[in-house]
């Protein structure tokens, strides 16, 4: 998973301008691949990773680098409290879980969001008909064995953010693996 924000990661930060979000939260930000190249596009944004405690510590074992740009922070996101910041970053998080648990956790970010921030979900998005991309397709087929999730095509997640509270969402198609959603709060 690492390895995907060494490839695809600066398509990925740099799909929208997010030069605006000065406090920038990955939540389920693992090893800080994808926040690193977040922190490198966006230097004067702060980047911070927040992810279980054991992953945070393996993370730092075997991860860590010198003058790293990004800060660590454990925690749990259902059941400990969200940082405030004014952008989240969500990547292949959404994907691991049903829609109440989505709407849950997307509730509880939009209260911890600054007035002016937002919520980025990086997903591989299903066409609408949900015929392909053949990649987004064999995601989903391994989000059904291994977890409680799936991939979505765009609209369903544009429901879930509107239902949580967020609006302004817009769908950026990278031609990565990978695809963005950035939202407001
Ligand atoms: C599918 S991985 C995605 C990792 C990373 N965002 C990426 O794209 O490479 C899901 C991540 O969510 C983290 N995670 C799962 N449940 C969590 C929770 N309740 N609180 C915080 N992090 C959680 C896992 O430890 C894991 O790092």
């Amino acid at each position: 998973m690492n390895s995907s924000w060494v490839l695809d990661g600066h398509d990925i930060v740099t799909a929208f301008n997010l030069s605006g979000f000065q406090k920038i939260v990955d939540l389920g930000g693992c090893t800080g691949a994808l926040a690193r190249e977040m922190a490198k596009a966006w230097p004067s944004s702060s980047v911070t990773v927040l992810d279980l405690p054991q992953v945070v510590e393996a993370a730092q074992k075997h991860f860590s680098q010198e003058e790293d740009a990004v800060d660590f922070q454990s925690g749990d996101f259902f059941s400990d409290e969200i940082p405030p910041a004014d952008l989240y970053v969500l990547a292949r998080i959404i994907h691991d879980w049903p829609e109440e648990k989505c709407v849950t956790l997307l509730k509880k970010i939009h209260d911890s969001c600054r007035p002016g921030g937002g919520v980025l979900l990086v997903e591989a998005l299903l066409f609408e008909n949900r015929r392909g991309p053949v990649t987004a397709q064999i995601f989903s087929l391994n989000m059904l064995v291994q977890t409680e999730g799936r991939e979505r095509p765009p609209s369903e997640y544009t429901r879930i953010l509107e239902k949580t509270g967020f609006h302004n969402v817009q769908v950026c198609r990278t031609g990565k693996c990978y695809d963005t959603i950035l939202a407001t709060r």
